[in-house]
This record gives structure tokens, sequence and C-alpha cells, in this order.
């Protein structure tokens, strides 16, 4: 299927502002996609994309107030890229949330939390895309997982955050199998340690320097490194990649 030459995408969690969502939204839009940028984080989203407007005024965006796990939030988000944007091509979905409670002491609360933005919010996500997407025959979405998922839990996120982020794996690789058919492409991420905010502000220069003793290359990784392949994913050049987790880590997970 011929890429349209006006083409949108969604890119979730471009309220941190240096988190991978806005790095991810800035390369699409220089990717030549028009945007539909949406957070929790309401004030920044609008925020971000005055920001963004000024910097590609030839694009057209739209922000979204969202909440990737409210069903009535995800469905007026999609109804609303309907509306204002032409063809959805890609999701890129990096929303998440992190926890660095430890399963033998965490609530049913801290889980509900946990698998609520990253898994419910995955799924509310693809189902929407999926069907616009599939009018097209054409759709790249792309998912956020991490290594913690085979490892159990890492420096700042233990069990039940691996946990969601395996999840996401599996919804991502049954929704490779069943929106395959449709020429829709589903594949998710698997980052290693990256340069944000997600630890809260933990990743000092020593922590930085310590994480990185693992990592063959030597130290964490930056947003736009993951934007760079997310870029790829969300290309004609990526047609028959499908169902695939991708490890950006420098190296630090082999397998
Ligand atoms: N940074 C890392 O080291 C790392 C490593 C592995 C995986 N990841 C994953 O990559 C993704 C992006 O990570 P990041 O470091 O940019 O995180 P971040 O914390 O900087 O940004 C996450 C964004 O998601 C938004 N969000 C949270 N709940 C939401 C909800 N219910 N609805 C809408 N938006 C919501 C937040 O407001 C925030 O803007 C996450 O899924 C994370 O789990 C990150």
């Amino acid at each position: 299927m011929e890429f349209p030459q006006q083409r949108a995408a969604f890119v979730t969690g471009v309220g941190a502002p240096a988190g991978i969502g806005r790095r991810v939204a800035r390369r699409l839009l220089q990717d030549g996609y028009d945007l539909a940028v949406g957070d929790i984080m309401f004030e920044n989203v609008d925020a971000f994309v005055k920001e963004i407007s000024a910097e590609f005024p030839e694009k057209k965006i739209i922000g979204l107030h969202l909440d990737v796990a409210d069903e009535e939030s995800v469905a007026a988000a999609f109804a609303k890229i309907k509306a204002e944007l032409p063809q959805l091509v890609a999701l890129v979905n990096p929303a998440g949330v992190a926890s660095p409670t430890p399963m033998g002491e965490a609530t049913i609360e801290e889980y509900e939390r946990v698998f609520r933005v990253n898994c419910r919010g995955t799924f509310l996500l693809m189902r929407g895309a999926f069907e616009l997407m599939k009018e097209h025959k054409l759709g790249r979405i792309v998912n956020f997982s991490s290594i913690t998922a085979y490892d159990g839990g890492g420096t700042f996120s233990k069990g039940l955050y691996a946990g969601a982020k395996a999840g996401i794996v599996g919804l991502t690789r049954g929704g490779a199998r069943e929106f395959g058919h449709y020429g829709v492409t589903c594949n998710v991420l698997a980052p290693g340690p990256i340069d944000t905010e997600i630890m809260g502000g933990k990743l000092t220069p020593d922590r930085k320097a310590s994480m990185s003793s693992n990592i063959p290359l030597d130290r964490v990784g930056q947003p736009e490194e993951i934007a760079a392949v997310c870029s790829f994913l969300c290309s004609p050049d990526s047609s028959f990649v499908n169902g695939v987790v991708m490890n950006v880590d420098g190296g630090k997970h082999m397998h």
C-alpha cells in the first residue's frame, strides 16, 4: 500500500518535557506526518502544541486531553482525529507509568494503577487506531514495553511494572497477528535505561554511570535514539516488520 502524501500520526505521552513522547512527535513531524498528540498532563499538552505549531507551521497539529486508560477519553480522541486529520497511518504509544514498589509490598490499588495505564491503555489505543486504519488497509502501531519485562524488574521499577510491560508484548503480538490481515503492523520497543524523568529525577550522573556498567555501549540511551527507531517503524521501509519486540538498549539485554 502506498503511503499517502497527507498522513497523520497519533503520539501519546507528550506531557513530560524530557520524555520520549515529545521526541517521537518532533521526529514524525520532520518525517512529514501531521499530528495528534495527547497526554493526561493537559496543560503540558497545550504548551507543547504551541511549541511545535510554531516550529512546524506547515503541519496540522491537534492536542488531545487524554487519559489512555479511560474508554470515553480514548473514543473522544479518535473521533477528533477522524474528523480533523487526514488518514491516520501511525500510532506511537509511549504513555506509561512505572512502579518502584516491590511486589511483596504492593497494594491492589498500585497493581490497578500500573496495569490500567500500561495494559488497558495499550489495548484501548490499539483498538481505536485499528478501527480507523483498517478502512485504508494501512497502519503502523508502535507500543512501549521495556527490557524490564524479561528481567522481572529493574533498578527503579519492580515486578508490577515488569508484568505490565510483558502484557504489552502479548497485546502487540496479538495485534500483529489479527490486524496484519488489514495491512496494519504492530511492533513494540523494549528500551533499556533512557535519560528521561520516568525514574522520578533519580537518574543522577552517578546513577547513570553505574547503570551503564552492564551496557556494552557504556552509556544510557537518549530519547532521540528511541524516536529514530519509531521513525523507521512508522515509515514505508518497515512494511514487512510485524510482531517484533525491538530491544533498544545499547546491547544490555541480548536474546
Ligand atoms: N525512560 C526509560 O528508561 C524507559 C525504559 C524502558 C521503557 N520505557 C517506557 O517508555 C515509555 C516512555 O517513557 P518516558 O521515559 O518518556 O516516560 P515519562 O514518564 O517521561 O513520560 C510518560 C508520559 O506518559 C504520560 N501518562 C501517564 N499516564 C497517562 C495516562 N493515563 N494517559 C495519558 N498519558 C499518561 C505521562 O503524563 C508522561 O507524559 C513508557 O511507556 C516507559 O515505560 C522507558
